[in-house]
């Protein structure tokens, strides 16, 4: 079993080889997603699926750290990446690395990922310069909520599918290993993938990415809320957890459970 690093991802957009990216936050899911992607994220995507806040601003490094320990403790060969909460990289290039070290040395993380282009230059060549591999993202930065007016699709029209550009290019110039496309026209990332020579990695952003990544609630049918255009369901969890709690529920209500099969006794037989 081999160990993934970022030379493979560099070498997979080489080679036409698509990356696959799955969101985890536990131990569990790491060990069962571990063999067959080639990047575990643990996103602040956490906020929302495994929190239950509306949006993933509360999200705190704490949370980050406490969740990525968890997911490294599950995890051999996938190459492990955790995201920067909001607030921890805006403040200044300093802080962020700071705080980036801690999701390394704390977390287990192998890379951060930060949401931010042309802003973030200055943080993302600061922390690269620091050896700590940084996984950039643009388009729709869901940390930024408030100034887009809501989870919108990005870079429709001219100038903003220019300044979308602009941003993928700025994040590859600071030294970024790879980059995510969320929320953009299919197009816009197909020419943004042609563009950069990092592996982009899209969700929301089409076919034409190095790579794909889905949050792992979603792909599972584990979260309900709402269900993006993007987002396919590979599974339906929730009623197969809810019909195994319900049988649960039945058999303790009824005295079926636990039976002897499941009861220690002084003497086994
Ligand atoms: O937080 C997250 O899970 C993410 C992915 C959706 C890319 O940023």
């Amino acid at each position: 079993m081999k160990k993934i690093t970022v030379l493979d991802l560099k070498r997979m957009k080489a080679e036409g080889k698509r990356i696959v990216m799955i969101t985890a936050y536990d131990y569990a899911f790491a060990k069962i997603f571990d063999p067959l992607v080639d990047v575990i994220l643990v996103g602040d995507s956490l906020g929302t699926v495994v929190y239950g806040y509306e949006t993933t601003l509360p999200v705190t490094m704490d949370d980050m750290v406490r969740h990525t320990s968890a997911v490294a403790r599950g995890r051999k060969r996938a190459f492990l990446v955790a995201d920067m909460p909001f607030m921890s990289f805006q403040v200044s290039p300093e802080k962020a690395v700071e705080n980036a070290c801690l999701l390394l040395k704390e977390g287990g993380a192998e890379a951060v990922k930060l949401e931010g282009g042309v802003t973030m230059f200055e943080t993302i060549r600061k922390i690269t310069s620091c050896d700590i591999p940084v996984m950039g993202h643009v388009g729709l930065t869901p940390q930024s909520i408030h100034r887009m007016g809501g989870y919108r699709i990005q870079g429709r029209e001219k100038e903003a599918r220019k300044r979308l550009l602009e941003d993928a290019k700025a994040v590859e110039e600071a030294g970024a290993f790879s980059l995510v496309l969320e929320g953009i026209p299919s197009e816009v990332a197909e020419e943004i993938t042609e563009s950069v020579s990092i592996p982009t990695i899209g969700i929301g952003a089409g076919p034409y990415c190095d790579g794909q990544v889905l949050v792992m609630h979603d792909l599972l049918g584990l979260f309900l809320d709402f269900k993006p255009k993007f987002v396919k369901r590979y599974a339906e969890l929730a009623p197969v957890v809810e019909e195994a709690v319900k049988e649960f529920a039945r058999e303790v209500r009824e005295g079926k459970f636990p039976d002897s099969e499941h009861t220690f006794f002084l003497e086994e037989k």
